[in-house]
């Protein structure tokens, strides 16, 4: 199934609710967000669910403790949800609750509909269930006699209803096989293919409620409840009216994206694909699995105690700094490292002096020399064009990183546009123009910043909406909306001449590090940060060779060759689990190198960087792989990080 270009249905997983939502969750649900508003943005009929799991032992447990029944334990906790939705300017259109009639109805039907056709037997269960995933294992699964998770298991053996699950095993290889989007990235696709490479079982649908009676019952044995996980999955169709509402349902299914986390992969594309084929169900377009927001190297999550709250953020910094550090930091499906150092620095470098002092100083001039209003632009010279290129190269890059799921990419397209305009600004020194009274000259170079700034409102809009209004307020085009289509941002002279501008204001109060940071990042003693040459002895050799004053002599320093190189091709060094064998682009030569981050880098997501490397190192053969040349890489205890171009430059290119 592909993606339908008539209408975008993007669901987030539904959580469970009596989880305290924390930037893990935000997370999920601000991408749903983004990529809801690009497609509004694209014209196209956009439908964005999200919601919450809210049966299943958890709540039943933390409902006994607190003396209050499961649904009214499920009525306090929901609202942390909603509020944290309605805080972060979530603009769902759908909040599913698994407690309502309408999801509780559909999960019934399908119970009944799967039972009458035996896709549903009675049988004996006898494995381990662990309580705090709510998940059943079998004796192979099991590590150190805990959940692959590391969570402790408990022995269960009961009557029980199973779901065919096994003799969906071959086809949904086969679909997997020849729908190359069904699974994305393809990292997780593979992950999908290799666990059905071991034969699957029959799923466990039900629970006795003699252990846990807080789920929806089972239409054919009133002594069971349905399993959490089946009942969930289902929240994907019951919210948009399957066997309810035909025209409703006809007019959004197949979701275009199931987002997820990585954590629960099979649970959708195993479960749910062969949950939807037994019940006569087209596949979704997509399930997207991102990677883990991690704190000091673990996964973020309640049980660790590791958890960053997200009003805590919203409240320290705003909104919009928390929504654009989640999407610009997070390379979709790696793991990203969150730290309130990096986000104070990413909000400062790229919100506070880039796009901020453009804005001021752009609309600051407007306001003094044209009265506060746009001005009609004189003859356009070469920095003009320069300017619109680049800013219509950041609409391209947008436009394809959304598909692409790249869209720290399209992010960054914009940033480097931002950048360019700053440029703009000093190569053409309006300030210079003013005083020398040339005012068709100041008119041009104000009338383009502004128009460039009035094409990035627009493009940033989707992640940072709250501040990119106010942009459009200043610049006064707010009343004419976002553009209907995110092409028309493509048009370059969209901003009329004679416009009264808003009132200027400071977009993005600068953050002081030291004040605002919770934990000043002293480097740890034992953690030597240092810079690393990734596979090289030789790097070691000159350690050892150095001067007793570890001071290099400036002479030395040049006779390594720097240079910029992009990386075209990645994939793993066979049998080797630490190396990675790239291309790269060197400008004038293509090369091989091999690298030693395989277990910090997906091969996938290192295709475009722009990296720096040693290029006048002798070749070497490592593994049996010759590698010509070394790329540079800093390491400390979060793990390894490659040396990458801020901005743009082309591949070749010296570093001095
Ligand atoms: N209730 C199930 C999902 C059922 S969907 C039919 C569940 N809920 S959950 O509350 O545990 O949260 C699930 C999702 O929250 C993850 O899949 C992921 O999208 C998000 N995250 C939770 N912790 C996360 C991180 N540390 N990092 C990134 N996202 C993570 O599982």
């Amino acid at each position: 199934m592909t993606a339908e270009p008539n209408k975008f249905y993007i669901t987030t997983p539904i959580y469970y609710v009596n989880d305290a939502p924390h930037i893990g969750h935000a997370y999920t649900t601000i991408l749903a967000d983004v990529l809801s508003r690009y497609s509004r943005l694209l014209g196209t009929p956009t439908h964005f669910l999200t919601g919450t799991d809210e049966h299943g032992q958890k709540v039943f447990e933390a409902a006994r403790k607190g003396g209050i029944t499961p649904q009214e334990h499920a009525d306090q906790t929901v609202v942390r949800f909603q509020e944290l939705w309605e805080r972060l300017g979530v603009s769902h259109d759908d909040f599913i609750r698994t407690t309502e009639e309408r999801h509780n109805v559909v999960v019934q039907k399908i119970l009944q509909d799967l039972h009458e056709r035996d896709e549903i037997y009675e049988g004996n269960y006898e494995g381990w269930y662990s309580v705090s995933e709510e998940r059943f294992y079998t004796d192979k699964d099991l590590i150190d006699g805990k959940s692959p998770e590391g969570k402790p298991v408990e022995k269960v053996m009961e009557k029980n209803y199973f779901f065919r699950m096994s003799k969906y095993q071959e086809w949904l290889i086969d679909y997997i096989e020849q729908n190359p989007e069904f699974i994305r990235p393809k990292h997780r696709r593979n992950e999908t293919l290799g666990y059905l490479q071991k034969p699957l079982g029959d799923l466990c649908i039900s629970r006795p409620k003699t252990r846990m009676p807080w789920g929806i019952e089972l239409p054919f044995d009133s002594d069971y409840v349905c399993y959490v996980w089946f009942d969930a999955l289902v929240n994907y169709i019951s919210a948009i009216g399957y066997g309810q509402n035909d025209e409703q349902f006809k007019k959004w299914w197949p979701a275009t994206y199931h987002l997820i986390g990585k954590d629960i992969l099979a649970t959708h594309t195993v479960y749910w694909p062969t949950m939807l084929k037994a019940m006569g169900v087209p596949q979704p377009c997509s399930v997207f699995a991102h990677g883990w927001w991690l704190t000091s190297g673990e996964k973020m999550s309640k049980s660790d105690g590791n958890v960053i709250n997200p009003m805590d953020m919203i409240d320290r910094y705003g909104v919009d700094a928390l929504r654009y550090y989640l999407m610009a930091e997070m390379t979709l499906g790696q793991d990203a490292t969150f730290t309130e150092k990096g986000f104070i620095e990413r909000y400062n470098s790229d919100l506070a002096n880039d796009l901020g002092n453009m804005a001021s100083r752009a609309l600051k001039m407007l306001d003094r020399h044209f009265e506060g209003r746009i001005p009609l632009p004189g003859p356009l010279t070469a920095a003009e064009d320069s300017l619109r290129d680049d800013t219509l190269r950041a609409v391209k890059a947008m436009e394809e990183s959304i598909p692409a799921m790249r869209l720290d990419q399209g992010i960054g397209a914009v940033i480097d546009a931002v950048r360019s305009a700053n440029r703009y600004f000093e190569s053409t020194a309006p300030w210079t123009v003013a005083k020398s009274g040339d005012m068709e000259r100041l008119a041009t170079i104000l009338y383009s910043a502004a128009e460039c700034l009035r094409i990035i409102s627009g493009l940033l809009y989707p992640v940072i909406p709250e501040k990119m209004t106010e942009l459009r307020v200043m610049l006064g085009i707010e009343k004419d909306g976002i553009e209907p289509s995110l092409k028309n941002l493509a048009g370059w002279g969209g901003l009329t001449p004679q416009t009264p501008l808003g009132k200027a204001a400071t977009l993005f109060p600068r953050v002081d590090v030291k004040k605002k940071s919770e934990q000043p990042q002293k480097p740890k003693k034992d953690v030597k940060k240092k810079m690393e040459a990734s596979t090289d002895k030789k790097v070691e050799e000159k350690k050892e060779s150095a001067p007793e004053d570890g001071l290099l002599d400036i002479k030395d320093f040049f006779k390594v060759q720097l240079r910029v190189a992009q990386i075209l091709e990645a994939e793993k060094v066979p049998k080797a689990d630490k190396l990675l064998q790239l291309q790269i682009d060197l400008g004038e030569e293509k090369r091989q190198l091999v690298a030693g981050i395989a277990e910090h880098y997906e091969p996938e997501a290192l295709i475009g960087k722009k990296i720096v490397v040693v290029a006048n190192l002798k070749p070497a053969k490592i593994r049996g792989v010759v590698s010509n040349g070394m790329l540079l890489a800093a390491r400390d205890e979060s793990g390894v990080k490659i040396l990458t171009i801020d901005g743009d430059a082309l591949p070749g290119s010296e570093v001095s």
